[in-house]
């Protein structure tokens, strides 16, 4: 969703201006703008396309003079994608403002400003900001107009501002989302997501309810406390067309390596040991790896609640002061989540998370780190994976079994990943179909939910996952030719090849994923082997299926539209 990066510094920064734009691209945008200070005047851009269209729009003589800046990639909440509602919101000319998140009270401001006499040119909660701060400057020094501000505004945001007469500063402040601030050789960064700043040792956190003002050396208001960066690997696409298709490649090697980071240091925290309820919560993908610790806890002695975060945040399951709660999420800033963690009746909460210096695992009582390196396509896929192996040397540790041996798991996900021509040609072979129906049965019933989520987000095709028990219970009456039905079969299995009769009986195609079924119309054939982990080859079969039939209809696999890599919004 939306990113802010900023920049201060004593030589030309539109070029990292415009580097960060094209970072946080990942996170999904449909607009972005900067406003930079050059000789003492403001000037801001804005394009409904790529950051680089950014750079022609700026006059030389600007471009060599700026000395500081912020830009913003914008997903649209308040008001449509239009050049007016993307970011920075300008008032006056002279008050320049970035804002992730939402301003609750927006409305009621934007009132009281119309009766004041200000005109409004966006539809945004945003546009409030300005005028109101340009109130406010009236009154008080620019200190104090922003504390005022701070107090007044509600909601959860992260915001900067630059004002054209304080052309040496950048002002900051947020309310329960990040914003951090980093050294680098280019200057002082702030920003949204430590993933768009250029490389920097150490980085600081802003605090809610605090207003900054940074200038070229840091900040001249506030003593910061500086914390060890975690980020150094720089995500590639050098072999692969897409992140995605890269990350997907990356699958192997974490499924080697996961376990052995657990096998030199147990992360598990002992609230997790003693506890006889365990609570996931979580949403999306990171939802459906929560469902397989379900699955496997069901015949323990360990009572297991797993909940979909908005869900819980409407109407929260029984759990009491003892209870030990999971909160699973790539990003660690799926607000739904973080509010889900704030309602608990427990501190027993472990978040299991990919970035470690995001909201969640700085708010939970311990945290358990995914190892997935940074993941920018924005449909989730190693990161599903990641979760998956985290929660199974969790769930062996529970059960104090040795850490599992990844060879043969890492080894057939390699191999169907060098059998991708194959997927591909069925891809491209039912690339037209409008339905999908993913069948699976016990611990393939949360592979089919994902794999039906990855079909859903890449290809835009409509598919359903369902236990495979169900069919014959409504969802058959949607088979006819064409519907294609996907059965999940690690192992040879009567139960779906009767699915898989009953399908074709209604003339409704069938791919059987798994140990191979003579009956079904394409099978892509897995001998799995018997690790705990066997699942993950089928589910990367699913996640190439999902790829190719989105490449067959050339769609921008990257970023679907209408998504966004973390929902920072409930
Ligand atoms: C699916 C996907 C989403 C996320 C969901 C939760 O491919 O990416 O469903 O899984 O938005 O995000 P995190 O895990 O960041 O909390």
């Amino acid at each position: 969703m939306c990113g802010i990066i900023g920049f201060i510094s004593n030589k030309s920064c539109t070029t990292k201006l415009i580097d960060g734009l094209l970072k946080l691209r990942y996170r999904g945008y449909d607009s972005c703008g900067l406003s930079v200070l050059a000789q003492k005047k403001l000037y801001t851009f804005k394009s409904l396309t790529e950051p680089q269209s950014l750079l022609p729009l700026i006059p030389n003589h600007v471009n060599h003079t700026v000395t500081a800046g912020i830009a913003h990639t914008r997903w649209a909440t308040h008001g449509v994608v239009s050049l007016s509602n993307a970011h920075p919101q300008v008032t006056h000319g002279k008050i320049s403002v970035v804002c992730n998140g939402i301003i609750k009270n927006h409305k009621k401001l934007r009132d009281s400003l119309i009766q004041k006499g200000y005109t409004f040119e966006s539809e945004t909660d945003t546009e409030v900001i300005g005028h109101y701060l340009d109130l406010l400057l009236k009154k008080h020094d620019k200190l104090e107009a922003f504390s005022e501000l701070q107090k007044t505004l509600t909601g959860r945001y992260a915001l900067a501002c630059i004002l054209e007469e304080d052309p040496e500063c950048i002002y900051a402040l947020c309310e329960d989302m990040p914003l951090f601030l980093a050294k680098t050789a280019q200057g002082i960064a702030i920003g949204s997501d430590l993933y768009a700043f250029p490389a920097h040792d150490e980085f600081c956190q802003f605090d809610s309810r605090t207003v900054y003002q940074i200038n070229a050396n840091g900040c001249s208001n506030k003593t910061l406390h500086y914390q060890k960066s975690d980020i150094s690997d720089t995500p590639s696409t050098l072999n692969h067309p897409t992140h995605t298709l890269s990350e997907i490649y990356e699958q192997p090697g974490l499924i080697q390596d996961i376990p052995a980071l657990w096998r030199d240091r147990c992360p598990i925290p002992p609230f997790i040991y003693g506890a006889k309820h365990i609570l996931v919560i979580a949403c999306g993908s990171s939802y459906h790896s929560a469902l397989l610790l379900k699955y496997w806890l069901r015949d323990s002695a360990i009572h297991c609640d797993v909940d979909i975060a908005s869900e819980f945040k409407m109407n929260p399951p029984h759990h009491t002061k003892q209870s030990a709660a999971i909160l699973i999420s790539q990003s660690g800033e799926t607000a739904d989540v973080l509010i889900a963690l704030k309602q608990l009746k427990t501190n027993n909460t472990l978040a299991l998370c990919n970035v470690m210096h995001s909201s969640l695992p700085m708010r939970t009582t311990a945290k358990i780190a995914l190892h997935a390196k940074k993941e920018v396509g924005v449909a989730s896929t190693k990161a599903f994976t990641a979760q998956a192996i985290a929660l199974r040397l969790l769930y062996d540790q529970l059960h104090q079994r040795p850490i599992l041996n990844p060879d043969v798991t890492s080894e057939c996900t390699q191999q169907i990943l060098m059998r991708s021509k194959e997927i591909r040609k069925i891809a491209y072979k039912y690339r037209s179909i409008k339905n999908i129906l993913c069948l699976g049965k016990g611990e393939m019933l949360p592979i089919a939910l994902e794999g039906a989520l990855k079909i859903k987000e890449l290809s835009y095709i409509h598919a359903e996952a369902l236990p495979a028990g169900e069919l014959k219970h409504g969802p058959l009456a949607l088979v006819d030719p064409e519907v294609l039905v996907i059965t999940l079969t690690p192992a040879p299995c009567n139960y779906m090849d009767i699915c898989i009769h009953e399908v074709k009986s209604r003339h409704g195609k069938t791919l059987n994923i798994g140990a191979v079924c003579e009956h079904a119309d394409d099978n892509i054939i897995i001998s799995t082997g018997s690790s705990p982990l066997s699942f993950l080859p089928l589910n990367t079969a699913l996640q190439l299926l999902a790829y190719f039939f989105a490449e067959a209809k050339g769609l921008n696999i990257d970023q679907p539209r209408n998504l966004a890599k973390s929902v920072t919004v409930e």
